[in-house]
C-alpha cells in the first residue's frame, strides 16, 4: 500500500507537476489558431452587457451598425488592456523574481516556472495582437489605439510606486502582479464563456484563460515564499499594495470607454460614466482564488472584506 509518506517530495510539489507538463498544456505549444477561419462577420465582437457605455442615455438611439462598431472597439480595448497588464505589470515582476536580490524560492523548478510564465505571457501579448489585427482589418478600425498608461490598474501601480525606490518598489511591483494574476482568470472568463459572440474572440480568450490557471499556482507559490521572507513593515507594504492592486484591477477604465463609445458616434464624458458606475451595485465576485492565496500567504481573510469595499 502506498501512503502519503512514500510519495517523493517532488511529486507533491505542485510547481514540479506544472513545469513538467508545460509542453503539453500551454497555448504557445499548440498549433496556431486559424483566426480568420473563426471569424463570422454577422456576429457581435463583444457581449453588450459588458459595455457600460451602451447603458447610458443616448445609447438607445444608436443604429445597429453603430452598436456593432462600439462592440468591436470594446473587444480591441479589452485586448489592449490585457496586453498592457502582461507587459507593464506581470512580465516585469517575473523578471524581478529571477533577480538574486529578491528573496523568493529559487530552486531549478522555480526558475523553470518563471521562464515558462514569461514565455506564456509574452505569447499572450502576441495572441491579443494577432486577434485584434483581424478585428481591425475586418471591421475597418485600423486607427483605434490605446496607450499602455490609460488603464486604472497601470495608473494605480504607478501611484503606489511614486516616491519608492529599491526593494520597497520591488515589493509593490510584485504585489501588483499577484493582484493581476489573481484577478485575470475572472476577467478572461467573462468573455471565454460568453454566448453568441464572435467565435475567434471567445476561443482565443479561452486559450489564454487556460494558461492562467497554471500561473495562479506559480504566483501563489513564489509570492508566498517571498512574503514569508519579509519583515513586518515589508509585509504590511505588500498587503497594502495587494489590496490597492485588487481594487485598481476592478476600477472602471473611464477614458478608454469614452474612446470606445466615440467609435459608434456616441459622445459621452468620463463624469457621466463615473456617475453611472457609482449608481450601480458592486457586482458580485468570486473571492475563491483570493481566499486560496491568502491561505497560502498566511494572511487573515479579513483582507477579502477590505478588497470588497
Ligand atoms: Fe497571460
Ligand atoms: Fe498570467
Amino acid at each position: 500500500m502506498t501512503t502519503a509518506r512514500d510519495v517523493p517530495e517532488y511529486e507533491r510539489d505542485l510547481l514540479t507537476q506544472l513545469t513538467l507538463r508545460w509542453g503539453k498544456r500551454v497555448a504557445v505549444k499548440k498549433d496556431e489558431l486559424d483566426l480568420d477561419g473563426h471569424f463570422d462577420a454577422a456576429l457581435p465582437d463583444f457581449p453588450e452587457h459588458l459595455v457600460p457605455v451602451l447603458h447610458l442615455p443616448g445609447a438607445d438611439r444608436l443604429d445597429r451598425e453603430a452598436r456593432g462598431r462600439i462592440l468591436s472597439a470594446a473587444w480591441i480595448s479589452y485586448n489592449a488592456k490585457t496586453a498592457a497588464v502582461e507587459d507593464e505589470i506581470i512580465l516585469p515582476a517575473c523578471r524581478l523574481m529571477l533577480q538574486d536580490r529578491i528573496p523568493v524560492r529559487r530552486d531549478d523548478i522555480a526558475v523553470d516556472a518563471l521562464h515558462q510564465t514569461i514565455i506564456d505571457e509574452h505569447y499572450h501579448i502576441l495572441m491579443c495582437h494577432n486577434a485584434v489585427g483581424v478585428t481591425r482589418r475586418r471591421r475597418d478600425l485600423a486607427d483605434l489605439r490605446f496607450a499602455p498608461g490609460v488603464w486604472s490598474v497601470v495608473q494605480g501601480r504607478d501611484a503606489v510606486r511614486a516616491g519608492l525606490s529599491g526593494f520597497d518598489r520591488d515589493i509593490v511591483d510584485i504585489a501588483f502582479s499577484l493582484a493581476a494574476e489573481t484577478t485575470i482568470s475572472g476577467f478572461l472568463s467573462a468573455l471565454a464563456t460568453a454566448q453568441d459572440i464572435q467565435p475567434m474572440n471567445r476561443i482565443t480568450t479561452d486559450l489564454h484563460r487556460r494558461d492562467e490557471s497554471g500561473h495562479a499556482v506559480v504566483f501563489r507559490e513564489l509570492c508566498g515564499s517571498l512574503y514569508r521572507n519579509l519583515d513586518a513593515a515589508q509585509r504590511r507594504m505588500f498587503r497594502e499594495a495587494l489590496v490597492t492592486g485588487l481594487a485598481a484591477f476592478r476600477a472602471a477604465d473611464l477614458d478608454p470607454w469614452v474612446t470606445v463609445a466615440a467609435q459608434g458616434g456616441l459622445e459621452i464624458g468620463t463624469g457621466e460614466l463615473r456617475e453611472w458606475a457609482a449608481s450601480r451595485p458592486v457586482p458580485a465576485r468570486d473571492t475563491g482564488p483570493l481566499r486560496l492565496l491568502l491561505d497560502d500567504l498566511g494572511i487573515d481573510h479579513g483582507l477579502v472584506e477590505m478588497v470588497r469595499r
